[in-house]
């Protein structure tokens, strides 16, 4: 959930990682602090609670030459937000930045007897002293005898006071990726950081040590022998990963959304079909399996719901959807015939890799669909389907899930296709339908002043409920957690059928009701449940179709989104979704890229 950088070469190590620190920021925002070395060794550590801003306006007179560095974004885990529990943390020889959590602290803490030595509550002052107590001059040996001592997952940065202009780095779980450049040699939880110097990188192995010096990257396993880890290329540059002249990076997002579904879908249709050999997914991977469980967190899972409603009936194969925090502890039935998908941004969410472990584990094959491209999830799953949106750096979702529902979409349909649940012309139907959703989205961007105007009674109420029938229930799930994580008006959504059984007791004239109703097939009932609302004197937005039939005088504001094919609403209503939580923000003067307690990749469990 932190982020971090290292860097040792030429340039102004100071300038370098403060930048790369505000680029990482999203990963965390709790306190942020770098480690430098000074004239010739000495390693000064700045830190403070707070944005990256704070630490730079501390560093701001610092004029002192520094080459080599590492730098953290904390959210905080163990301990609270204080300076001395942000990073770095020095213990002797030893400064360290640490991402993951150390499970044995406790442990540890007794076993090196460090109660009297700790100036802070994080399990990460322990593991730097630990490391400490074990180096004796050599940094690889003393590593290595670290890491068979802790439990937990972590990405560590470590300058010795004895090696200046070295950094070592070791991770399990916790991302980190290196790259040598003519920089210098740099390091970081996130490729963003790397961007602006090379495009080339390397995903640091698992358990391998990494020694960055002035001149080169080199890695070595844990008996010393050196790897040769494989260099990858990124296809988006600098300009993905500023603002370009949006207010904020959630406002870019939202309108990257329909290049980002051509760039998921296009190169994957072949003769007006779905197709994944490009990918390396071969149909009897479609074809073999007798049930799907679909796995992940938050947005992500969402996506899966929507996949869910639309699967199962198609198919007919049974279809489940996980949080993938539950799943593991729901003794799932896996066997060789499952089909387990994964869906991740990040591909590093510690609960969803664990997840797909053990699915993995039980014999189930796995396909992933991923943004960022080398994660970990996209290594280990059996097969990846990766999303190209780019870099997502709003903490909230939202370009992320319109690549996932289309990759998803695809996914679905090459199903039926191979399952014989669609024929030729129905599936190349179905991909026509796909793509008409991109001008469809297009038409909702261009109405976001409409939008913006239509949230203001909202930002005045403490909560909200969002209602929908099947995929309409799907997508208020969504819509809910857009606006409670940027706007924190408290919303929930229900199946809209449900309210009557306890929930309309909440339904007054303070509270505002997003009611959807885009399923043809269910709209009279969906219908009803809106009138239900209405008469306990609720303010309600109802989102339809162009074309349906509703009383005008049914909701306070009726929204009409383009006249796509049912199974396809989901597009342009996650416009309408993302736009209402997003004016909701920004018209209660909240942080919209960074909301409170939240970071971008959830690596802890
Ligand atoms: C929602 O806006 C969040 N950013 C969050 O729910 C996110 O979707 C979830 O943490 C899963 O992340 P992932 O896709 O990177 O695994």
């Amino acid at each position: 959930m932190c982020g971090i950088i290292g860097y040792t070469g030429p340039l102004s190590a100071r300038k370098i990682l403060l930048e790369g620190l505000s680029q990482l920021e999203y990963r965390g925002y709790d306190s942020a602090g770098i480690a430098c070395v000074e004239d010739g060794a000495a390693v000064r550590v700045t830190k403070t609670t707070g944005k990256v801003a704070e630490l730079k306006k501390l560093c701001q007179n610092d004029r002192e030459e520094t080459h080599c560095g590492i730098g953290h974004t904390r959210w905080a885990t163990h301990g609270g937000v204080t300076r001395e529990n942000a990073h770095p943390h020095q213990a002797g020889r030893v400064t360290l930045i640490h991402n993951g959590i150390i499970e044995n602290y406790h442990q540890l803490t007794k076993e090196y007897h460090l109660e009297g030595k700790l100036v802070s509550q994080t399990d990460s002052e322990v593991a730097a002293w630990v490391l400490d107590s074990l180096y004796d001059g050599d940094p690889k040996a003393a590593i290595r005898r670290f890491v068979e001592k802790l439990e937990g997952s972590y990405g560590f940065c470590i300058l010795f006071a004895d090696r200046p202009g070295e950094i070592y780095a070791i991770r399990r779980v916790s991302p980190l990726v290196a790259a040598y450049t003519r920089a210098g040699s740099i390091i970081a939880s996130d490729l963003t950081a790397l961007i602006p110097y090379t495009k080339k990188y390397m995903v640091v192995p698992e358990d391998q040590i990494v020694k960055l010096t002035p001149y080169q990257v080199r890695v070595f396993d844990l008996d010393g022998r050196e790897t040769q880890p494989e260099i990858l290329e990124v296809n988006w540059d600098t300009d993905a990963a500023m603002k370009n002249g949006f207010p904020h990076f959630m406002l870019k997002e939202i309108h990257e959304q329909p290049e980002a579904l051509k760039n998921t879908i296009l190169p994957r249709i072949s003769k007006g079909m779905p197709d994944f050999s490009d990918d390396g997914i071969p149909d009897e991977v479609f074809k073999q399996c007798s049930q799907v469980h679909i796995v992940a967190c938050g947005t992500a899972m969402h996506a899966g719901m929507v996949a869910r409603a639309l699967m199962e009936p198609l198919l007919r194969v049974p279809v489940s959807v996980s949080i993938a925090s539950e799943f593991r502890y729901e003794d799932p039935l896996i066997d060789e015939k499952t089909l387990t998908i994964i869906i991740s941004q990040s591909g590093e969410t510690i609960d969803t890799l664990a997840a797909m472990r053990l699915a993995k584990e039980a014999g189930s094959k796995t396909l992933a669909v991923v943004n960022v491209k080398g994660s970990t999830i996209a290594r280990e799953s059996d097969f990846v389907l990766y999303t190209h949106a780019g870099p997502e750096i709003a903490v909230a979702s939202t370009k992320a899930y319109s690549v996932q529902l289309a990759a998803l979409y695809l996914i679905i349909c090459r199903m039926a296709y191979v399952r014989g649940k669609m024929s030729g012309e129905e599936s190349a139907a179905f991909v026509k339908d796909l793509l008409d959703v991109i001008p469809a989205m297009e038409a909702m961007i261009r109405r976001k002043e409409e939008i913006r105007q239509m949230v203001r009674p909202l930002v005045e109420k403490p909560d909200a409920f969002f209602i929908g029938r099947n995929l309409d229930y799907a997508f208020s799930l969504e819509g809910a957690l857009k606006l409670k994580e940027i706007s924190y008006i408290h919303a929930d959504a229900y199946a809209a059928g449900e309210l009557k059984h306890g929930t309309i007791a909440l339904i007054s004239d303070e509270v505002p009701v997003i009611a959807i109703a885009t399923q043809e097939r269910i709209f009279a009932k969906s219908i009803s449940n809106v009138r239900e609302v209405k008469a306990r004197g609720a303010y309600v937005i109802l989102i339809t179709k162009e074309s349906a039939q509703a009383d005008e005088n049914l909701a306070d504001v009726h929204i009409h989104i383009p006249d796509v094919h049912d199974r396809f609403t989901v597009f342009p209503i996650a416009v309408v979704l993302q736009l209402i939580a997003y004016y909701a923000s920004l018209l209660k003067g909240l942080d919209v890229d960074q909301p409170r307690n939240l970071a971008k990749s959830v690596t802890v469990e």
